[in-house]
């Protein structure tokens, strides 16, 4: 198969949300600390009546309909998620409910989990997939979904709420260059749920921003390595029409997109040209690891990319900015936001991902954009996301209520026997909500 990629993409994000600037004034924090600090707008989240399956099984039965994709044409389901309702039962398995009436159930592929990475991974095996012997000419497709909180505290305005699902298949708009493709995976306790009765990460905030931007400098120059050693050329920003990076909050894409200029610097001076190449230059013999704990360094490199930045990562941000961290789906948030501003003038564009799953797994690769024909047109694909509606059509709701929805969930984490309390008249028409869990911990969902 030839052009291996995503064809369509959908996308989930609950209808409630709270404003950072409220937050700030509630949680008695210095004005600005959420939304310049941080550089997040508001932030999403579930209530009782919706969970991370809920939210997959809207983006895909939604993705199946807008397309008109029948259930017998999938062949591989993959779901990436660190979402843990059940420790032994993937969510796919659930999803398989929507595909009972067609009768197929010869659907490979379960959940990866590992942070934030877990999309990645489901990706990565679907385009495997596709470009393998096994592949059955069928079309995969990949779930990223996740409900992103936090323990009171400085982590919880980084928290979110989200799925993206993404139909994979050859002839398609976005094509992976997979022959790029690196990774950077150690060992860190940067961000982790050992805690199993707990929803909410143990996190040392600070360790996971340095091992993500240390993660993004290897996976950078790698995949420079892999491109100059395939192509015979260097590989720079100057290759790449749009960065998306995963957006815990926005400051640290912001400080991510820095560090890939202070790396043409360091790979050639030139990269960058003559004056950012002499701002830069007292930096130049930092050891790696001083190099990524520099605050001058890091202010200095983000205001010498601030142009690059409004161009090639300024198009990405609006959906992590204004829903939040979605953990697995913040990355394809990303890319939604891009097809959401850009739509056909993606075409001939290449764009670079960071995937970054704390604990630790990170990839970089990339993407070229063609034209296809409708349905998979760039411009069919804007439509079908209907972003600005699926906006418009949030709720405000205080930081009162956000902080008791975080504790009716405490509450609801694991356990059995009870019928969710919130209303369902704020979700859009198709939304798939949560109606009971009995007993025996099994869980019930209707579709609006
Ligand atoms: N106005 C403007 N900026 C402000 C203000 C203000 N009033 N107050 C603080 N700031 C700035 C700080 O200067 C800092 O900016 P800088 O990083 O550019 O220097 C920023 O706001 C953050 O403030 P801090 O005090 O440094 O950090 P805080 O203790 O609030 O914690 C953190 C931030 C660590 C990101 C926390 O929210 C967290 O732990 N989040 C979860 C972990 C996370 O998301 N990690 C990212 C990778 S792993 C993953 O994806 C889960």
């Amino acid at each position: 198969p030839e052009n291996v990629g995503i064809l369509a993409v959908e996308m989930y994000f609950p209808t409630s949300y709270v404003s950072q600037e409220e937050l700030e004034v509630h949680d008695g924090v210095s004005k600005g600390k959420y939304t310049i600090g941080l550089g997040q707008d508001k932030l999403g989240f579930c209530t009782d009546c919706e969970d991370v399956i809920s939210m997959s099984l809207t983006v895909v039965k939604s993705l199946m309909e807008k397309y008109g994709v029948s259930p017998n044409s999938i062949g591989r389901l993959e779901v990436g998620s660190e979402t843990v309702i059940d420790k032994s039962k993937s969510i796919k398995t659930n999803l398989m409910e929507l595909f009972e009436e067609s009768g197929n159930g010869d659907v490979e592929g379960v959940d990866s989990t590992n942070a934030c990475y877990g999309g990645t991974a489901a990706l990565f095996n679907c385009i495997n997939w596709v470009e393998s012997t096994g592949w059955d000419g069928r079309f995969g497709l990949v779930v990223a979904a996740d409900v992103a909180v936090y323990a009171e505290g400085p982590a919880r305005p980084t928290g979110g709420a989200g799925a993206v699902a993404m139909l994979i298949g050859p002839n398609a708009p976005f094509v992976m260059e997979r022959s790029y493709t690196s990774s950077q995976m150690s060992h860190a306790y940067d961000f982790y749920k050992p805690v199993l009765a707990s929803e909410y990460p143990v996190v040392d905030g600070k360790l996971s921003t340095t091992c993500y931007l240390k993660a993004l400098d290897l996976c950078y120059r790698r995949f420079c390595d892999k491109y100059s050693k395939k192509e015979g050329q260097p590989f720079s920003l100057a290759d790449i029409d749009y960065v998306v990076c995963h957006s815990p909050y926005n400051k640290l894409v912001q400080k991510s997109f820095a560090r890939l200029v202070y790396n043409d610097y360091l790979q050639s001076p030139n990269l960058v040209g003559e004056e950012v190449a002499a701002k830069l230059e007292p930096f130049a013999h930092l050891s790696h690891d001083d190099s990524l704990v520099n605050r001058d360094l890091e202010k200095l490199a983000q205001q010498v990319a601030k142009p690059q930045y409004d161009e090639k990562v300024g198009p990405t941000t609006l959906l992590p900015k204004v829903v939040g961290n979605m953990y697995c789906a913040a990355l394809y948030g990303g890319l939604v936001t891009l097809i959401h501003n850009k739509a056909e003038s993606l075409v001939g564009k290449r764009l670079v991902f960071f995937s970054y799953g704390s604990g630790l797994a990170s990839s970089m690769f990339s993407f070229r954009v063609r034209a296809v024909e409708s349905p998979f047109s760039l411009s069919a694909i804007a439509e079908a996301l209907d972003i600005t509606s699926k906006l418009e059509s949030r709720i405000e709701v205080t930081p009162e209520k956000f902080g008791k929805a975080m504790h009716l969930g405490e509450t609801r984490y694991g356990a059995n026997d009870y019928i969710p309390t919130s209303s369902i008249k704020e979700l859009r028409a198709g939304t798939f909500y949560l109606t009971k869990v009995d007993d025996k911990y099994r869980r019930f969902y209707s579709r609006k």
